[in-house]
């Protein structure tokens, strides 16, 4: 009997197309398997269309709740945001897909498994690294990245081997999406003078056409973590949906960026990601309240290097898991609420609160009450300009 490899399946014209071709080429016997994490309508139909084109099994889950709580939140209290401007929706959800190829990979004896990415991109790498960490043992073949068809090639063999093609017509970008957020790219997004036009944004409305009158919100953190909405206990999952639909229809979360792939060239991505901008907006507020300046300005390095490593597809390692302790240690006051500000397009903050707020009053006011001893101020300004007396007197400042 031939070997069995489990494919990540997503019911599209590709993975249905690698079905067959991973029986012809490679003599596999093929498993598919097929994850929800925020991007399936319909999973039993997904689940019968790989049967139909030949899979001998087709396995189907829902893991929106592990997305959310495994990997979603524990970027959220990193406050990781790749370059500044992704929430790395698209990359969080890779190292889940790897994990969940190889547990099924375990269970039904296969050798392989395998992924419709393109060789260009990341995901591959996030992928095959993910599974190699995981499983070394384990094949990976990535089908689209080997068999070199152009779409009608595509077509085509799929045509010749009775698999159904999509009769609407295909969308003209190339879209990843899930609870985190929406990935768009290709058509004309690749010419980096074109505007986005409209039909590329699904979530979000345009902010000319948001309501008149802002939206508030107050978001609950608890170590970290948002755990209520107007304070409305809500399950991880459910908070993130009420969250995206509110910021949606604000027009919030629509970011065009210009990106630096891992495999050395440059891309530009439309990413959607209401949640996302509102989540980590209010998560950073609520730290800029209970930590302290230096653990401030030392979490955001931490938050670059977490964002790069996300990015380039290494959760798996012991570097992520290093960097997530230390995290997970400065939420523990990472408790309050945060009151947020949503109109056309722009998410505001305009309150916090939290039992463990560094912010002093009577440090903090010019009003009655003042108890800032001004008088120390002086000997603290000598102490402080002394370096700057010393270097003066020796090496003056030269006149402009
Ligand atoms: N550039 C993003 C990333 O590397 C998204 C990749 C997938 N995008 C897409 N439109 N299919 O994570």
């Amino acid at each position: 009997m031939s070997d069995k490899v489990v494919l990540a399946y997503s019911g599209g014209l590709d993975t249905s197309v690698a079905i067959k071709w991973l029986e012809e080429r490679h003599n596999l016997r093929v498993i598919t398997f097929t994850v929800d994490i925020g991007n399936v309508p319909d999973l039993e139909a997904i689940r019968q269309k790989a049967l139909k084109v030949g899979a001998i099994k087709a396995f189907v889950v829902d893991a929106k709740e592990t997305f959310i709580k495994s990997f979603v939140f524990p970027a959220l209290q990193a406050d990781a945001v790749y370059e500044g401007q992704y929430p790395l929706a698209t990359a969080l959800g890779r190292p889940l897909i790897a994990r969940l190829l190889v547990e099924t990979a375990k269970k039904e004896g296969a050798t392989t498994v395998a992924h419709g990415c393109t060789g260009k991109g990341n995901d591959q790498v996030r992928i095959d690294v993910g599974v190699a960490a995981l499983a070394p043992e384990l094949k990976v073949i990535a089908p689209a990245r080997e068999w070199n068809m152009t779409r009608e090639q595509t077509i085509e063999y799929a045509r010749a081997h009775d698999i159904s093609v999509p009769i609407t017509r295909a969308s003209p970008y190339s879209i990843d999406e899930n609870l985190w957020g929406r990935s768009i790219e290709c058509g004309v997004l690749e010419d980096t003078w074109n505007e986005p036009p409209e039909d590329v944004f699904l979530w979000t409305k345009s902010p000319e056409k948001t309501p008149t009158r802002p939206a508030y919100l107050e978001i609950g953190f608890d170590h970290g973590i948002p755990v209520s909405l107007g304070g409305e206990k809500l399950e991880p999952v459910a908070l993130v949906q009420r969250v995206h639909d509110l910021a949606g229809q604000y027009g919030i979360g629509r970011i065009d960026h210009i990106e630096n792939r891992l495999v050395g060239i440059k891309s530009r991505e439309i990413y959607e990601a209401p949640a996302a901008m509102v989540l980590l907006k209010a998560h950073q507020a609520l730290e800029d309240l209970v930590l302290a300046k230096g653990q401030l300005r030392f979490k955001a390095k931490v938050a670059a290097e977490y964002a790069d490593l996300i990015y380039n597809g290494l959760w798996f390692t012991g570097m992520r898991r290093d960097l997530a302790a230390y995290v997970e240690s400065t939420q523990r006051y990472v408790t309050g609420t945060i009151r947020v500000k949503l109109f056309k397009g722009n998410c505001q903050i305009v309150g916090r609160k939290s039992p463990y707020s560094l912010y002093d009053y009577s440090l903090a006011t010019y009003d009655k009450g003042d108890a800032f001893d001004q008088s120390a101020s002086p000997g603290f300004i000598h102490i402080w300009g002394l370096p700057a007396r010393t270097q003066a007197r020796v090496q003056p400042e030269p006149p402009e």
